[in-house]
């Protein structure tokens, strides 16, 4: 079969794979090839077994790879033979050196761009998929156009907003695209040929055009905006537990204004996720490096309140468990930062873990997607720790379950059968709000949610 156009994306993650395989799917007519350094993982996603959990990932994969889609390692060959690559690479918080612990670590999206340039014998169009800092697109033209050669290169911004948890459900119902371009005429054709492969499933009116530098920043205010939600909600749970206010009667009062919206005013043990914190300390870092102080304290505040607010947790866990930890069996229900998907970084439960691993108390984590990587992030850790599939034998013998998960099925479980499995008393904290506590409180236990007044027997 002859495609009109191939598309290539550097970066098999959980943005590459499941963005390429859905523009596969919508689009048939375009050949899409994902290339990685990981021979793993390309191995996975060559299997029945894809290395990242997220709904109806699966059945697009099956339905589109070896059809038009496919993934590969032979990164310099489809360089070569690609019309369009994406770059959707990791670009994790630098831990070294100048900005080390704020500034985005750009190695690996340098290396992507050097190989671009090494290896391209056509003139092609770079989109720009990894979140970066503003004014990235200029370091990748001057890298592209540094080879000694007349080959054109026209750098895009499209900053992914999806979510991991509901990927496949973003991707196909976006609430817009963004496409930002330098406005000279090969920007602007080249951002027209990247509006026509949207096109062949978002409305027109939802793929927006900006220039590079407003593209690359609206992701990173995006994600801090979202975050900043999440820290301004959970703020105001620690002055609820003082006065008796109830922070689900707070929230919805307060969304119901529709300048404010409902949506992201869940309060919780804290916001994880490879992005947030990245991504808001990136622009703490821009903002200090243009000399903005105020803003970056300003956005620094949202990454400091979730701080606050997972030690709290543990603060609160402690005083209501009688001021000791050590020797109780602790049961987490749920590892992954966020429910349907089985990534972990920057998830709270990491840091409770560890947290309560230093209190000397004994672990059992139970997950549905997210116990091998748990078992990764906790390696190490000297304590002791198990993993447990089922929830119910998790929490037998437990003295207490913390859900760190807005898993569905947790709400769903027997707890009257939990109950008696436990040790007594009997402690719930439900850092996601998921439970029914009032009826946890009715078959006996200690009950401790977030924002909410206890519900305790003694
Ligand atoms: N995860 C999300 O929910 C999300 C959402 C929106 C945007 N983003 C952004 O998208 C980017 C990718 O995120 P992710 O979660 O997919 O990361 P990820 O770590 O899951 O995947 C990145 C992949 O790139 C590969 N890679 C690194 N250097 C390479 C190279 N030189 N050649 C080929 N492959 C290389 C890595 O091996 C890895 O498999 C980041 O900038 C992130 O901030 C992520």
């Amino acid at each position: 079969m002859t495609f009109k156009k191939t598309i290539l994306c550097i970066g098999a993650g959980y943005v590459g794979g499941p963005t390429m395989a859905l523009i596969a799917y919508k689009c048939p007519q375009y050949k899409v090839t994902v290339v990685d350094i990981d021979p793993k993982r390309i191995a996975k996603w060559n299997s029945d077994n894809l290395p990242i959990y997220e709904p109806g990932l699966d059945e697009i994969v099956k339905a589109t790879r070896d059809r038009n889609l496919f993934f590969s390692t032979e990164i310099e060959r489809e360089i070569k033979e690609s019309d369009i690559i994406f770059v959707s690479v990791n670009t994790p918080t630098k831990m070294f050196g100048a900005g080390s612990g704020m500034a985005a670590d750009l190695q690996y999206w340098e290396k992507t761009a050097r190989q671009i340039r090494k290896y391209a014998e056509s003139h092609k169009i770079i989109v720009e998929k990894s979140t970066l800092p503003v004014k990235t697109a200029l370091a990748m033209e001057r890298i592209l156009s540094s080879a000694e050669n007349d080959i054109h290169f026209e750098v895009l911004s499209n900053p992914e907003f999806l979510a991991e948890g509901t990927a496949i459900k973003d991707l196909e119902d976006p609430d817009r695209v963004l496409i930002g371009s330098r406005e000279t005429p090969s920007g602007l054709k080249a951002r027209d040929e990247l509006v026509e492969i949207y096109a062949n499933w978002v409305p027109r009116e939802r793929i927006i055009t900006s220039n590079v530098w407003s593209s690359e920043l609206s992701k990173l205010v995006a994600n801090a905006f979202l975050a900043q939600r999440i820290s301004s909600i959970n703020s105001i749970t620690a002055l609820c537990e003082k006065t008796d206010a109830n922070i689900m009667e707070v929230a919805r009062a307060v969304g119901m204004d529709s300048r404010v919206g409902s949506k992201f005013l869940n309060a919780s043990v804290g916001f994880g996720g490879s992005c947030f914190k990245k991504d808001i300390l990136n622009l703490v870092y821009l903002c200090r490096h243009y000399g903005l102080d105020e803003v970056a304290d300003y956005w620094e505040g949202v990454v400091r309140i979730n701080d606050y607010q997972k030690e709290r947790f543990i603060l609160n866990m402690l005083s209501a468990m009688f001021n000791t930890l050590a020797g109780k069996k602790i049961c987490l229900f749920g590892f992954s930062y966020k429910a349907n998907t089985g990534d972990t970084r920057e998830s709270p439960a990491i840091f409770i873990a560890r947290r309560l691993i230093e209190e000397k108390a004994e672990l059992v984590i139970t997950d549905p997607k997210a116990l091998n990587n748990a078992m990764i992030d906790l390696n190490g850790v000297d304590g002791k720790i198990s993993y447990v599939e089922d929830p119910y034998k998790a929490s037998a013998n437990c003295d207490a379950i913390a859900v760190m998960t807005e898993w569905e099925i947790y709400a769903n479980l027997d707890f009257e059968k939990i109950y008696k499995s436990m040790a007594k008393p009997a402690f719930i904290f439900d850092g996601r709000n998921i439970l029914d506590h009032k009826r946890l409180y009715e078959i006996g236990f200690n009950v401790f949610p977030i924002g909410k007044p206890a519900l305790t027997h003694f």
